[in-house]
């Protein structure tokens, strides 16, 4: 998506955890297409969290257009671990509230995009925690779309098997993809399809776009 949006004319901060490496690649590319780009580092489940984070982030690039809530664990967790789900909440909530709020006040215009997960409301117990935390994000970009209008318009993108999750051969992910209705995996175009509607299109907000070939049918 940073790639993509270089291409379109952004100059970015990019926000990391831990792929300094990664970040810093996207970076020269951006910059080889004569963008801005500046890199922070946060713990987004960490002590600070996500406070003044985008504070930092006017400050380095004032005129802040948008901003993309990515920031993403997925990891097997139920409701018999409650550190684990108060983690899932931090980083797939909690920082996007603070985040998309600080974003309202500072930039005072222009747009949030969320990006939750197209398979929330199946019971499976291994990734109950994600999925509680992952809901609360889907109901926070409805609030939100409410509550930051008319001058920001918050949408989401809720991706379906796009990637194999980390440990995953392949295997696995094949499955799911055999399991979507239109049976093909939607791959990254997708995703920055739904991006480019949500940029072009002024008068959506409070939107859920699935890039998911159907899964949450
Ligand atoms: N991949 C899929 O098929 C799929 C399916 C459904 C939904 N999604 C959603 O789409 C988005 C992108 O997916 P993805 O697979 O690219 O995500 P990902 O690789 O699992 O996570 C994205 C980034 O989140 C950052 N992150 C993790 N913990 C963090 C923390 N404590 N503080 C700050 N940043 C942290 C990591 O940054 P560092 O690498 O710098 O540590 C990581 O690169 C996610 O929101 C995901 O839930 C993806």
């Amino acid at each position: 998506m940073a790639r993509h949006l270089a291409r379109r004319g952004w100059n970015l901060i990019l926000h990391y955890h831990s792929s300094r490496e990664e970040v810093e690649a996207v970076q020269r590319d951006a910059e080889a297409l004569g963008r801005k780009v500046h890199l922070l580092q946060r713990d987004l489940a960490g002590e600070h969290g996500a406070r003044g984070l985008v504070a930092e982030a006017h400050e380095r690039l004032p005129g802040l257009r948008l901003l993309v809530n990515n920031a993403s664990v997925f990891t097997k967790g139920d409701l018999g671990d409650i550190d684990h789900l108060e983690a899932m909440v931090r980083i797939h909530g909690l920082a996007v509230a603070r985040l998309s709020s600080d974003f309202h006040r500072l930039a005072g215009g222009g747009q949030v995009v969320n990006l939750i997960d197209a398979q929330l409301r199946s019971y499976a117990p291994a990734f109950q925690n994600y999925r509680i935390s992952k809901l609360f994000l889907e109901e926070l970009t409805r609030q939100s779309a409410l509550r930051f209008a008319p001058s920001v318009r918050v949408n989401a993108i809720a991706p379906g098997p796009i990637l194999p999750a980390e440990g995953d051969n392949g295997e696995r992910f094949e499955e799911t993809v055999a399991r979507t209705p239109l049976k093909k995996a939607p791959g990254l175009d997708s995703i920055l399809r739904c991006l480019d509607i949500l940029l072009d299109n002024e008068f959506l907000t409070g939107q859920v776009l699935y890039a998911d070939s159907g899964q949450h049918l």
